[in-house]
């Protein structure tokens, strides 16, 4: 049997859904499809690590969830869900906790940062975050997870827990019983760097990436701006006082603009300077605004129609749910075995 890889990603419904983060994301994700065996989950258990409004929070998700459904993240094609509606994340990420050293914790250095910003109250999911993380990863038996520099280190973590529980535990039962030799408890899973990947800036301070807590109103796009906003955000870029087209690091402002057609209309950065010879910066801001218009608005239509059926919305997410559960049901049924619970044999 021919199985293709299993590609696994998962994203916060907190984060910001910017151009840069959702858009360009999302179409990298597409091209994957034919080639892995994708799955894509929203981890609102993950946000929980900083204070939440409920109402919030539950909007967020369902907000993501419908922008990827709407860029084009089919539940057809990719096992879509929710985190908190598949009890294995949880059930699993209690049995990692157990496996996970307090030493390799406090050596991630995204919990360094993120408590010495939380002051005295750190929740201890702060600290166990990475632990579900890898709940999350081993339950699919994934083989790659694409991530950006700052998870990396979780993915280290998540291999080492997988080795240290492999070598540790023999499968007892399972869907290959009797099957010699005995499949490992998990997969070990490989970072997977996408790779093209355009990084978009902020609009206002083309040095920093789009989208972070700190940028400013006009400084980012938006999945659900207006077409009269994103038309206003892009005039208003900031470039230099130059005058020449050129896709150079010295002139990050213009680099972005032209980074941001490349992404959305697959031209070379370099074929794009070229038409542009003899133009002006008010030609390349008025084209890139055209650009994101048209990528954006059929996206946050579809999303919007989306919002106002939440039936639909939720039966998207109750199959995905059903799917996902019975894919790690599995795995989490081999590890209680192989630990030492006690399972009645069907
Ligand atoms: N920790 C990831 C982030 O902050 C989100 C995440 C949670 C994740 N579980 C995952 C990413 C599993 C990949 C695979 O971006």
């Amino acid at each position: 049997m021919n199985r293709k890889a299993v590609m696994l990603s998962g994203i916060k419904p907190t984060n910001f859904l910017t151009l840069g983060n959702s858009i360009g994301a999302i179409k990298s994700w597409l091209n994957l499809f034919e080639t892995y065996d994708p799955i894509f989950m929203v981890v609102d258990l993950h946000s929980l690590t900083v204070p939440q409004d409920p109402e919030k929070l539950r909007e967020a998700t369902y907000r993501s969830l419908a922008v990827y459904v709407a860029a084009g993240l089919d539940p057809k094609r990719c096992l879509l869900f929710v985190q908190s509606q598949v009890p294995e994340h949880a059930q699993l990420s209690w049995i990692m906790n157990c496996m996970a050293t307090m030493g390799e914790l406090n050596r991630m250095t995204q919990f360094k940062d993120k408590s010495e910003r939380a002051g005295s109250h750190i929740p201890a999911g702060l600290f166990t975050y990475p632990v579900l993380m890898a709940a999350d990863i081993l339950l699919y038996q994934a083989n790659w997870v694409p991530v950006g520099a700052d998870q990396k280190q979780h993915i280290e973590l998540t291999r080492d827990l997988a080795i240290r529980m492999n070598n540790r535990f023999t499968p007892q039962e399972g869907p290959e019983a009797g099957a010699t030799p005995k499949k490992p408890l998990f997969t070990i899973p490989e970072p997977y760097i996408p790779p093209v990947g355009a990084r978009i800036m902020d609009l206002q301070e083309p040095t920093n990436k789009m989208g972070k807590s700190d940028s400013s109103e006009n400084g980012a796009v938006y999945l659900f701006d207006s077409d009269k906003d994103i038309e206003r955000k892009l005039k208003r870029a900031v470039t230099d006082s130059g005058t020449e087209i050129a896709f150079s690091d010295d002139k990050p402002g213009i680099q972005n603009l032209l980074t941001i057609q490349a992404a959305l209309t697959g031209k070379k950065p370099q074929d794009l300077v070229a038409a542009y010879a003899g133009k002006q910066y008010g030609h390349l801001k008025v084209d890139t605004a055209e650009i994101v218009v048209q990528a954006i608005r059929p996206v946050r239509d579809e999303a919007e129609r989306l919002l106002k059926d939440r039936g639909e919305l939720d039966r998207i997410l109750a199959e995905g749910a059903r799917r996902a559960s019975e894919r790690a049901a599995p795995t989490l049924r081999r590890v209680y075995d192989a630990l030492g619970f006690a399972l009645p044999r069907a």
